[in-house]
């Protein structure tokens, strides 16, 4: 199936769980395009590049080499060769991850790398700004939301029992930061379809978006 399938929505709401369910249903490629931002701020972090210097960070913006695997079952992402796969989770990353993603010449390189993965045809691809940027031609637009506490609840889950009300604080600035940035902030897609994913479980989300999916091809 050639189709490509966006999913755009804030932290926590189930974006990863949906999309990878969905494209290994349908069999599709997935794209996480938080995990290239993140693998970038982690090669930021690690060359010692100031996070908060947007003029540092772009000047840097395209030295790493990001190469991100497309298996639904098992994505990977490499920067330089090295799989960072579990460094891009870190608190240092999340606490990080905003600021660099609003820096303009690092968004410019990841879409660049973005539309080329999804220029192949056949994905589904996750982040803030596909439907509205990325691929405002995408088949299926999704807005994918949920309450804070309930995103809380899944991420400190998915972390190993970290701590909720410090979890969703962390959620919560980076919504703010995500949604408040001058370039491609996170918003609703002209013509994508929001589903609020608080009073629903994985597989029902999953049924949603595959449903709208099989309507549309
Ligand atoms: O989906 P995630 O939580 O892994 O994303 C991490 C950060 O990356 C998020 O705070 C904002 C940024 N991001 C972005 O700016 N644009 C995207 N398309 C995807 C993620």
């Amino acid at each position: 199936m050639n189709v490509v399938v966006a999913v755009d929505g804030t932290s926590g709401s189930g974006k990863s769980s949906t999309c990878r369910a969905v494209a290994a249903r349908l069999g599709l490629r997935y794209l996480d395009t938080g995990a290239q931002y993140r693998a970038l701020t982690w090669w930021m972090l690690d060359r010692g590049v100031d996070v908060h210097d947007a003029a540092a960070v772009a000047e840097r913006a395209g030295e790493p080499v990001l190469v991100s695997g497309t298996d639904p079952l098992a994505p990977t992402i490499t920067v330089d060769g090295r799989d960072v796969s579990v460094e891009i989770r870190s608190d240092e990353v999340n606490a990080a991850v905003s600021p660099v993603s609003a820096v303009p010449e690092v968004r410019t390189r990841l879409v660049e790398l973005q539309r080329e993965l999804i220029g192949a045809g056949g994905i589904v691809v996750e982040g803030r700004d596909i439907g509205s940027v990325v691929w405002p031609q995408a088949e299926l637009k999704v807005y994918l939301t949920a309450d804070p506490a309930a995103r809380a609840a899944r991420r400190a889950l998915e972390n190993g029992g970290a701590d909720v009300a410090a979890t969703q604080e962390s959620l919560l600035a980076r919504d703010k930061i995500d949604s408040g940035r001058a370039v491609a902030p996170l918003t609703m897609a002209d013509g994508a379809v929001h589903v609020d994913s608080t009073e629903l479980t994985l597989d029902e989300v999953v049924d949603v978006v595959v449903g709208m999916v099989m309507e549309r091809v």
